[in-house]
């Protein structure tokens, strides 16, 4: 390759304030992570529950390298198909109330392999506009033609479904329960309704919402609830501290996937260290309420404090909170900001959200003590206020 060839790119990235990079950290188990011998309140993860650093979720994944080795050795439909996976898939069937569900390698695998499965050339694809890149990725896979409907607007949908629904073979409509970057709570079971209406597979991408709302942490959509999605995905990485993903849906969908699902088919299963400790995350999920309102409640508060005292634009109703600005420089002063006074909670800059909302995007961890709040005030009141 001819040096400097991504250079130029790489420079525009930077004086437009868009260079990503990575950073080494070292995370422990009270929602902290040390960066360069420095310790920052964490609120950028995502292991809601605190669940990744649970003594339970250890010993599960200890004890099975201790039986089974470090790796799977295969694919699943190779000699990789660990009983593990039938134990966890019966675990997620359970919690989800769904007849079958199917273990992924991850959540990005997961939204990609089924769209790229169920959808081709002949389909549409209704993709909310502020869906995750795994699942705008996927649709582009799968060929099929792709129709972004406005954020959340049921009416937006309905008008989208009305005029083009009959021109396609299938129609997939895409939505997330709980938006990764807003927070807010998509209206599951009405477009629930409008998929029936028009006919079309509905695909709900549970991952910011599994631990965190539900009875029994199983999601926005219910356990006991009759009418679901077609397919939900939820994921183990976020408030289930470990990793990988499924979807939940009946026997039918999971026979198909198990023989169209490229993600599934073409790549190695997950180590049995952690569908052991996916397994324990899933059965702890039930005990953990106080868990679940506590970190609600501490999100609430920030996005009062955020509107009231700051006048500053936020949304949602969940454990994201995103304070959203109108500058993006101003946004990488406010990450460096709270970065000295001991909070690493990254600036979320387009393209990942729309060019008018860059945003400090903060999420909580149920292992935070209530001082984390407390103190990110005072952080906030001194950017702001000075
Ligand atoms: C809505 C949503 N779906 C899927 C994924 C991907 O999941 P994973 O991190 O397991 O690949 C993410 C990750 O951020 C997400 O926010």
């Amino acid at each position: 390759m001819e040096p400097g060839l991504f250079s130029k790119e790489l420079d525009t990235l930077r004086e437009k304030g868009l260079l990503r990079s990575l950073v080494a950290t070292s995370p422990d188990d009270s929602g902290r992570v040390e960066i360069d011998g420095k310790r920052f309140i964490d609120l950028s993860s995502n292991d809601y529950l605190g669940l990744s650093s649970h003594p339970v979720l250890k010993e599960a994944a200890k004890n099975a390298i201790e039986r089974f080795g470090t790796g799977s050795r295969a694919s699943r439909l190779m000699s990789g198909d660990v009983f593990l996976f039938r134990e966890l898939e019966e675990s997620v069937s359970a919690l989800k109330g769904t007849e079958s569900s199917l273990v992924f390698g991850s959540g990005y695998l997961c939204n990609l392999s089924i769209l790229a499965a169920i959808s081709g050339p002949s389909d549409c694809i209704f993709l909310d506009r502020f869906s995750h890149a795994s699942l705008v990725d996927g649709a582009l896979l799968s060929r099929a033609r792709i129709r972004r409907f406005a954020h959340n607007d049921l009416e937006n949908l309905f008008d989208m479904l009305e005029k083009e629904r009959h021109r396609y073979r299938h129609a997939i409509i895409v939505a997330e329960s709980i938006y990764s970057m807003d927070g807010d709570m998509a209206p599951v079971y009405k477009l629930v309704q409008m998929a029936k209406r028009f006919n079309a597979i509905l695909i709900v991408d549970e991952a910011h919402a599994l631990g965190v709302f539900g009875e029994h942490g199983e999601g926005v959509v219910e356990r006991a609830e009759a009418e679901k999605p077609d397919i939900m995905v939820g994921t183990f990485g976020k408030a289930l501290g470990g990793y990988g993903a499924f979807c939940a849906c009946s026997k039918e969908i999971r026979d198909y996937l198990v023989n169209k699902a490229r993600g599934l088919i073409y790549s190695t299963a997950l180590p049995p260290s952690v569908l052991a400790s996916n397994k324990a995350a899933v059965e702890l999920l039930d005990t953990l309420g106080n868990e679940r309102r506590k970190l609600l409640k501490m999100a609430s508060d920030l996005r009062s404090f955020i509107k009231k005292e700051l006048g500053l634009k936020t949304r949602g109703c969940s454990q994201i909170v995103p304070l959203i600005l109108d500058d993006v420089n101003k946004c990488i002063m406010l990450e460096k900001h709270l970065f000295d006074y001991g909070f690493l909670s990254r600036a979320i800059r387009p393209p990942t959200v729309p060019k008018d909302s860059p945003r400090i995007r903060f999420s909580f961890s149920a292992s935070h003590d209530s001082g984390v709040l407390a103190s990110l005030k005072e952080a906030l009141l001194s950017f702001f206020k000075r």
